[in-house]
């Protein structure tokens, strides 16, 4: 098969926001306790954080990392996780049906997050708490002293605030699951009030508020209306939340579902720019997707795991070769909206849904999804170009005609760097890409980045971590991109 990509330097999407390539880290699972957390391991550094994790966060490069939750959020009493380790309470947790020992807490992730070269995203509970203890929390976090919280942090230990810039008012809100779940109306009003008063303790702080838990809500379009006539003027960014998986054992039709937040994103951007309408403001609303990946593997697993222990292995999807392949879709996706996706978080980063798999006490490996995302972190920064593609199609169900060939162009100034990202959505055939970028004069190709296997459901474990993993190809200037495909081509200009 044949096919044509074409982009013009004159034809810019918009800048990436390195932000784009955040991910989520959730006391969900074995997230913390045996994944980032692990004091008895012979990896574990002075705090407990096992530094072997630590180095493949680095590897995968994430900016920024939410946290405590996601579900958890919504129940959580942030001030347990504070103070002395020993003397902390043991909580019931409702969201995941655990128990929380609140060993790791604000003042553990904060340095974690140091430790891991990354930035903190916090989220505030909206669902058992309010107005008060977001306040109470910010302040704890970000006010520098002589007050009743600030004071507090001084007393466990950190002199100088925390300093948190990205913070979520609760989470998926709209979510009948949600603990505190609440309508539109009276979400709106709450997350309002809360984006005030976080405001006044500290003007320099960015808010997210809750859009919709995914498009298949029946609530999707109208939540966002109303929350965003209730909040335009105190919030920065609108949260996007999806998950994808191959539940019909269909896979052309599952790697199209990059098509699906395609859609979604356009919808969001609509919203947001009928409200700035309607409200005759000059604020451009952005968009924070800020849970993505995908989930399905591990649902009937999960429906047998016993309540009420700590760390249970909840949400351990093993991802093969063709979730990486939407993965990869996923992140074009994303890249193709760069005027106004700001953030985004792969949800999430280790054992939970995650590119990072760990045994507790042993060994650590990556999954076939930390690929793609790792070369889109690293490659992926600069301009997004417009980038038109020429190629079949075939017909799916769910969304409509896909291409075969899904693909963006990254300009990046400061390297002299051009680089396209393709999946080839072909189960049968490879195509010959013929690459067509103007306005940079004489390009010379690096490399050509491969990954792909004759295997669509391979994986990789602890026993054999590189089944799975990219190859490079020598440079050449006929670009084939294989059957079933993740491609990196990267040019110097
Ligand atoms: O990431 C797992 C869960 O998915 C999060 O806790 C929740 O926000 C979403 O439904």
């Amino acid at each position: 098969m044949k096919a044509s990509i074409y982009s013009d330097k004159r034809f810019p999407i918009g800048e990436i926001d390195r932000r784009i390539y955040g991910s989520f880290v959730e006391h969900l699972g074995r997230a913390v306790y045996g994944g980032i957390y692990d004091p008895d391991h012979p990896c574990a550094d002075d705090m407990g954080f096992r530094t072997d994790v630590i180095d493949l966060v680095k590897k995968l490069g994430v900016p920024v990392v939410r946290y405590p939750g996601g579900n958890f959020v919504s129940g959580y009493r942030w001030e347990d996780g504070t103070g002395k380790q020993e003397e902390r309470p043991r909580q019931l947790e409702l969201a995941w049906q655990t128990i929380e020992p609140n060993t790791v807490g604000i003042d553990e992730f904060q340095e974690w997050t140091k430790r891991a070269e990354t930035e903190l995203m916090l989220a505030v509970n909206l669902g058992t708490r309010g107005v008060e203890d977001a306040k109470n929390f910010i302040e704890y976090c970000n006010f520098p002293g002589g007050t009743q919280y600030s004071d507090l942090r001084r007393k466990n230990g950190f002199e100088k605030p925390f300093g948190v810039k990205y913070w979520c008012l609760g989470n998926e809100m709209d979510g009948p699951w949600q603990i505190g779940h609440k309508t539109a109306q009276e979400y709106g009003r709450l997350a309002a009030e809360t984006a005030k008063v976080m405001k006044l303790v500290d003007p320099s702080i960015e808010l997210v508020v809750c859009g919709s838990s995914n498009s298949e809500m029946k609530t999707f379009i109208s939540w966002e209306e109303t929350v965003l006539d209730h909040t335009y003027e105190y919030v920065d960014y609108i949260s996007l939340h999806n998950y994808y998986g191959n539940r019909d054992n269909n896979t052309e039709e599952y790697l199209a579902c990059s098509l699906d937040m395609d859609q979604f994103i356009k919808t969001v951007v609509a919203i947001c720019d009928v409200v700035k309408h309607r409200k005759r403001s000059t604020k451009t609303m952005y968009l924070s997707f800020d849970e993505w990946n995908v989930w399905f593997h591990s649902n009937e697993q999960d429906k047998k795991i016993e309540k009420w222990t700590v760390a249970p292995p909840q949400l351990e999807d093993i991802y093969n070769l063709e979730d990486a392949l939407v993965v990869g879709c996923l992140l074009i996706t994303l890249l193709r909206h760069a005027d106004r996706v700001k953030m985004a978080c792969l949800a999430q980063l280790v054992n939970v849904i995650a590119p990072i798999m760990t045994e507790t006490g042993g060994r650590s490996w990556v999954q076939t999804i930390f690929y793609p995302f790792m070369h889109t972190s690293q490659f992926g920064r600069g301009v997004s170009l417009q980038t038109v593609v020429k190629c079949d199609t075939y017909e799916t169900d769910k969304y409509g005609n896909a291409p075969y060939v899904e693909a963006i162009t990254i300009a990046n100034e400061e390297s002299r760097e051009l680089t396209v990202f393709a999946v080839n959505r072909s189960l049968d055939d490879e195509v010959e890409l013929d690459i067509d970028i103007t306005g940079y004069g004489e390009l010379e190709i690096i490399e050509h980045i491969i990954m792909n296997s004759d295997d669509l459901k391979a994986y990789n474990t602890a026993d054999n971590p590189n089944r799975v993993m990219p190859e490079t190809k020598t440079p050449s200037d006929e670009i084939i991109l294989p059957k079933h495909s993740w491609n990196v081509i990267r040019y110097k200009y």
